[in-house]
């Protein structure tokens, strides 16, 4: 079954922008053999203050002749935020809604319009500047699934100041490395906010994190706080930048929050500085294209977070061409990519991608089962949405509540089906494309990472017949190719191998900040020559790639990467822990979870209050999604001779399988029983 094709759907062939396999490929030829006519032409689509001075890209993927480097139109000017605005609105689309936004509450709605979504960008990028925060410095934003979050980017964005999203799951020390490693001069935050049922009081752990860095020397003079949840829980809320409210009852809640009133202070009290007609225009400041856009911290193998940097020029035009085919977005369409903004799917795909091509998108604060199982399905009736991009994992979630949640509403408005963040198992393709596509949508499976800024393995709705399960073929400008061990390119069908990539693309990161060795080491040095993704991945008789999944010590729990090492630190910090290994777990929905062993220091024993202290260990080091879905004892660990956790054999031991394979490097062999007998039974 899983290999079965299916072709792309002929109503959409008819008006696609790539509406065939040759096509697809005159196309990918092109921009593989002659990169920069390519891209200049897309280029011309989007404004450019100045073109590129020199080379129009330049780059070395090789370590062993010099640094790494990659740049796209160096010495070209632009600036994001008036691409994403200024120009769509001089094209005649300022009334055009930019975003729906719908609440974590049902009764929660608003809505904005290019225009209204420029006038609230420029009075808070005006916010900034009287702070005296300008080009270059970073601003760290803390935020729930809001308006205000889409306009503080891009208030950053128009100023030529960095941004550092920290995904609102996160913890405050988590938060604090964040701002530490960044150095970034304020945050903007939000009182709290509610996913599905929970409360979560934002500005405490805000609080929390600016005590933090303070307690490391280092201080933020500003927090930017929105109002989102009244006081009064009857009372409307933020009354500051949408066109549409309905007060609505809700259920009774205490939020309490500290002030400080030098620090802390009300984004309301501050956009209200900001009425008149002159103090509502900012114009933007010319970037170079290779000066940062934006930051954003992904796990790391050793398990200090990476805050990986996109520049300006390069990052809009991927995300603009990305967004434009992968969609195949027509102006018509209305979006709705349900990642939080945290991550790098909403960085590229709720904000940057969808606003420079200037589509009408959804942005959904909640959960995709409260209230029902249904919320998913109601909102794209009720907004008609055309073009739905998710995570397997919320896929799998939503299939075990049945059918009929999705058959109760009218989704014919649906047309593309888009699946990002982990290997997608064909039976969620199949339900993703029988049940909610009705077998008319086309299914786009698409592998990208935080690193690369865009989709880079991807189908194309009019062109690419799909196979469940397959990321099927490179996006425009990818040069993908899959090494064994040694390095060596295995051109043809492969059981499985190295994914990497042999040539820069426009999107791709530029360095690790402030750590550019780190960059080298962990893409560049393995295999000189090549962007090494860190997946495995294997190519089928007929050309299309699948990903098998992580090659490090990386897990992938509900398409969220979560550093073992990470995990294993948090743990062992636990008075009770002598160490600590963390290995990945098959998980129904979440496709992984982590599964933690622990051996422990005399006088201790694990019990449940014990176990619960260590996820709550890694509940406040990282956040609650890391927290392991399993712990148990182990007496010993299995380890080589040179002293290296075996984890492959952890891995199996976790899912009770004892045929272990080649086990001749373990440095004592009894240990496995020992470990096995404390598996837990329940399993
Ligand atoms: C995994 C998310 C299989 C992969 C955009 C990658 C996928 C990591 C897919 C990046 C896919 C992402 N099929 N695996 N379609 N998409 N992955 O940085 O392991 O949060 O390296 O970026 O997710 O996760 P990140």
């Amino acid at each position: 079954m899983a290999n079965k094709e299916f072709l792309p759907p002929s109503h959409l062939k008819a008006s696609a922008h790539v509406s065939s396999m040759a096509q697809y490929k005159q196309m990918y030829e092109q921009s593989i053999s002659d990169p920069e006519s390519f891209w200049r032409e897309i280029a011309k689509d989007l404004h450019w203050e100045s073109q590129p001075s020199d080379k129009f890209f330049d780059y070395n993927f090789d370590h062993t002749s010099g640094p790494i480097f990659v740049k796209w139109m160096q010495g070209a000017k632009t600036n994001v935020a008036y691409n994403v605005l200024d120009r769509h609105i001089q094209n005649g689309k300022g009334d055009k809604i930019a975003f729906y936004w719908e609440g974590n509450d049902v009764m929660d709605e608003k809505k904005i319009t290019f225009s209204e979504l420029k006038t609230e960008v420029c009075r808070f990028a005006n916010v900034l500047k009287d702070f005296g925060i300008q080009k270059g410095n970073k601003v760290s934003l803390y935020m729930p699934m809001i308006l205000e979050l889409v306009i503080a980017m891009l208030a950053c964005a128009r100023l030529g100041v960095v941004h550092s999203i920290v995904f609102a799951g996160f913890s405050a020390e988590a938060l604090t490395n964040r701002i530490l490693d960044a150095k970034c001069c304020a945050i903007v935050t939000a009182d709290g906010m509610w996913r599905g049922t929970k409360l979560i009081n934002l500005k405490n752990i805000a609080d929390e994190a600016i005590k933090r860095c303070k307690e490391n020397g280092y201080n933020i003079d500003h927090c930017i706080v929105v109002r989102h949840l009244s006081p009064n829980p009857n009372e409307l809320r933020n009354g500051n930048s949408c066109t549409q409210q309905i007060p609505a009852k809700r259920p009774c809640y205490d939020l309490k929050i500290n002030w400080d009133s030098s620090r802390d202070k009300w984004w309301h009290d501050l956009m209200s500085t900001k009425t008149d007609e002159e103090s509502k225009k900012c114009p933007p400041v010319w970037c170079d294209a290779e000066d940062p856009l934006f930051m954003l911290y992904t796990s790391g193998s050793t398990g200090k977070p990476k805050g990986v940097l996109h520049t300006t020029g390069g990052y809009m035009l991927y995300a603009y061409t990305t967004f434009k085919y992968v969609f195949d977005y027509h102006d018509d369409d209305v979006f709705w990519c349900t990642a939080d903004i945290g991550w790098i799917t909403g960085h590229s795909y709720v904000c940057y991608g969808p606003l420079v091509n200037g589509s009408t998108s959804v942005i959904f604060e909640g959960v995709p089962y409260y209230p029902t199982a249904g919320r998913y399905w109601e909102i794209v009736e009720k907004y008609k949405v055309s073009k739905f991009y998710t995570a397997p994992t919320a896929i799998r979630c939503l299939m075990k509540y049945g059918d009929e949640f999705v058959n109760n509403h009218d989704v014919s408005s649906l047309k593309v089906l888009g699946s990002v963040g982990e290997p997608i198992n064909p039976e969620a393709w199949l339900w993703y494309h029988n049940v909610v596509g009705k077998g008319k949508c086309a299914v786009v499976d698409t592998f990208w990472q935080t690193e690369t800024g865009g989709h880079v393995l991807t189908p194309l709705p009019g062109a690419t017949p799909t196979k469940p399960g397959s990321a099927t073929f490179p996006f425009f400008g990818i040069r993908p190719a899959i090494l064994t061990a040694e390095g060596k390119e295995v051109k043809g069908p492969v059981e499985e191998g190295y994914l990497v990539f042999k040539q820069p693309w426009p999107g791709m990161m530029r360095t690790v900040y402030g750590n550019h060795e780190r960059f080298e080491t962990t893409y560049f040095k393995k295999f000189p020559g090549y962007y090494c993704t860190g997946d495995g991945a294997r190519r089928d008789e007929d050309d299309y790639i699948w990903i098998t999944g992580r090659i490090d010590d990386m897990v992938n729990v509900s398409g969220h990467l979560i550093s073992t090492a990470e995990v294993e630190a948090a743990i062992a910090e636990h008075s009770a822990v002598a160490e600590a290994a963390v290995v990945s777990h098959p998980h129904s929905v979440k496709g992984e979870c982590t599964y933690g062993f622990v051996i422990l220091n005399d006088g201790f024993e694990l019990t449940d209050k014990l176990i619960t202290e260590l996820k709550c260990k890694v509940r406040t080091k990282i956040g609650p999604f890391a927290q392991p879905d399993y712990i148990q004892y182990a007496p010993g660990l299995p380890k080589t001779r040179s002293g290296k956790i075996m984890r492959r054999i952890l891995r199996k031991i976790a899912v009770g399988d004892t045929d272990f394979g080649d086990i001749s490097t373990l440095a004592d062999e009894s240990v496995l029983g020992l470990i096995l007998k404390h598996r837990p039974q329940t399993i």
